[in-house]
């Protein structure tokens, strides 16, 4: 089988430099990934994305665009690529996490998750295998196991019986698969989810089944929902310990900038997570000099750069000052400079991780950055 993921360098600890090969290009991880819930990174064009921000991958949801357009409309387009007109790698996650996180009544069973639509009310049932048919006629390079993340914080018994599904419904994923070839003459990656919450011996044992999967690539679920931050780096390090060295791993829904390099330092070679795009439509803007709440009063008369080391047009472009009164005044603008700075700033934070990595500093580096990055401006 044609090679899918290259470790290129890992020079200390656990941190990897490495490149994905895709059929629609290579990946160079650690990566982080911007998510296009319904075929659109919110407020950014796929060209300013592809060109301003340098993203090299991006994400997609089952649950949302199976309930819209809908996979008539997805198949008849050819699958996603063509129908959002972006030619590079995408990755769909698998739609359980979404069912749980936005549809109203649901319903769980070992058959799978029956729900009610949050756009109509409709009633619809995603089970194992229809998550993966979706994901065939959706097309992306990467796709995701159907499992089930349960809220933090969760009893010990449930996590177990939840895990125990998640490693059944895996195993009707896999075959499924195998059955089922792709549709638009591209290949797709498959990727198993660990779950077992923040309990040690449960997320080895979730982690050794999904090694033994042999996928090409791993994820880990059930992360950055509430747990506090060492709980996320103490689970990440202890599952990276287990996941097989010579395959993706991808840690999801993750996170702050300092959690990304935490988790880079961790073995972690792919991210997604909204709050880039999310608190940027909130006038909060992530920056190598710390966070900064555009709202704020204090940059009122600021008229110096939006950030003076960002690296898209935006923040050499325009001033705080300008980008304050549009997020004053409720313009659409100001949500669109804000999300192409936070993506851009994203996809710098991970490419100088990835210098670093090669450099062979990265873990000085990472402890020099991080509490400048948390800072509040
Ligand atoms: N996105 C963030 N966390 C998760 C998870 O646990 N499972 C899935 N499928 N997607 C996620």
């Amino acid at each position: 089988m044609q090679q899918f993921f290259k470790i290129e360098k890992t020079s200390q600890g656990k941190a990897r430099a490495g490149e994905l090969m895709t059929d629609h290009g290579v990946v160079k991880t650690p990566i982080f990934m911007p998510v296009g819930t319904v075929a659109s990174v919110k407020t950014v064009h796929q060209r300013e994305l592809k060109e301003d921000i340098k993203a090299q991958i991006i994400l997609g949801n089952t649950y949302h665009l199976y309930l819209r357009p809908g996979m008539e409309v997805m198949q008849e387009a050819g699958g996603l690529h063509k129908f959002m007109n972006w030619e590079l790698p995408i990755l769909t996650d698998s739609g359980g996490f979404q069912v749980f996180s936005l549809s109203g009544t649901r319903k769980m069973s070992e058959e799978g998750v029956k729900f009610k639509s949050h756009i109509d009310g409709s009633v619809h049932l995603f089970t194992p295998e229809k998550s993966m048919e979706i994901q065939r006629q959706i097309g992306a390079d990467i796709f995701m196991a159907f499992d089930e993340c349960v809220a933090y914080p969760s009893e010990y018994n449930q996590v177990k019986k939840s895990m125990e599904m998640t490693h059944r419904w895996l195993k009707r994923c896999i075959d499924w698969n195998e059955k089922n070839p792709e549709l638009y003459g591209h290949k797709q990656r498959f990727f198993p989810i660990v779950q077992g919450s923040t309990f040690s011996d449960l997320r080895k044992i979730s982690a050794e089944v999904i090694s033994e999967a042999g996928a090409e690539g791993n994820a880990i679920g059930g992360l950055s929902v509430g747990e506090p931050e060492d709980e996320l780096y103490r689970i990440t390090d202890e599952v990276t310990d287990i996941l097989p060295k010579e395959k993706p791993r991808y840690l999801m829904g993750v996170g702050t900038p300092w959690n990304i390099l935490e988790s880079i330092g961790l073995g972690i070679d792919m991210m997604d997570c909204v709050m880039p795009t999310r608190n940027a439509r909130n006038a909060m803007l992530f920056t190598w000099q710390g966070v900064m709440n555009l709202k704020n009063e204090k940059w009122k008369k600021d008229f110096s750069p939006l950030d003076e080391f960002g690296t898209s047009f935006v923040d050499q472009e325009y001033s705080k000052a300008y980008v304050r009164h549009l997020f004053v005044s409720k313009e659409y603008l100001a949500k669109q400079i804000a999300s192409i700075h936070n993506l851009a700033f994203y996809l710098d934070l991970v490419k100088v991780a990835r210098e670093h990595i090669v450099a062979g500093d990265f873990y000085e580096w990472k402890n020099s950055v991080v509490p400048v990055l948390r800072q509040r401006l």
